[in-house]
């Protein structure tokens, strides 16, 4: 398997992948593909024999204040290129390929872009269940809880602080 940045042929096969996982929730091709468009260098995919397995979105900004989905989702809007923070917007293994490792090697790929560009940060929202457990395994902490993040659930706003690559 390799973890790779996506491309614009990838779009239907992330779309695919996408939908399967979040259903009605699922963001549109076309909406993935303005996130692609958006920041291209965190955007990647886990692929393997031609198939793509998993990926993670990600942008940049400076923002350290939102309370809820429907104020940052549309990312395009938001994106900064000169951002410090790299927000984790959407992580996602097909279901067939959990827990192989993928969802993990996908977040490392990110940190390490953070740290080689020297961010001072990466950021996410944690849903219910098993995901902070999950991101706190990756070195990541609870910042705070955001009790309206989505309408129907509270989200765990999370941080991993960048140690920068010393060359
Ligand atoms: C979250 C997700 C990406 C994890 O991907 P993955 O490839 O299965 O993750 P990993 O194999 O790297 O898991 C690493 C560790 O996380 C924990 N973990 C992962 N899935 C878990 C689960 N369903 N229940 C409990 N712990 C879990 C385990 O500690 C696991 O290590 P282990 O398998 O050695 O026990 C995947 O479950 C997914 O796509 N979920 C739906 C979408 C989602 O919720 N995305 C996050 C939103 S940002």
């Amino acid at each position: 398997m390799i973890i790779r940045n996506a491309e614009l042929k990838d779009l239907e096969s992330i779309a695919h992948l996408e939908r399967k996982i979040e259903g009605e929730n699922a963001a549109t091709k076309e909406v993935l593909f303005e996130r692609l468009k958006m920041f291209k260098d965190g955007f990647y995919v886990a692929e393997k024999n031609g198939k793509i397995l998993g990926y993670i979105e990600s942008c940049l900004w400076n923002k350290n204040n939102f309370r809820t989905f429907s104020e940052i989702k549309d990312f395009p809007k938001h994106h900064n290129p000169k951002g410090r923070i790299l927000y984790i917007i959407f992580l996602g293994v097909d279901e067939t390929q959990r827990r192989k490792g993928i969802g993990s090697r996908l977040v490392r790929t990110l940190q390490e872009y953070a740290s080689e560009k020297r961010l001072e940060k990466v950021q996410l929202v944690a849903g219910e269940g098993f995901l902070t457990r999950f991101y706190k395994n990756l070195g990541f902490r609870v910042v705070k809880e955001l009790p309206s993040f989505l309408p129907y659930s509270k989200g765990t706003l999370m941080e991993y602080r960048v140690t920068p690559i010393r060359y």
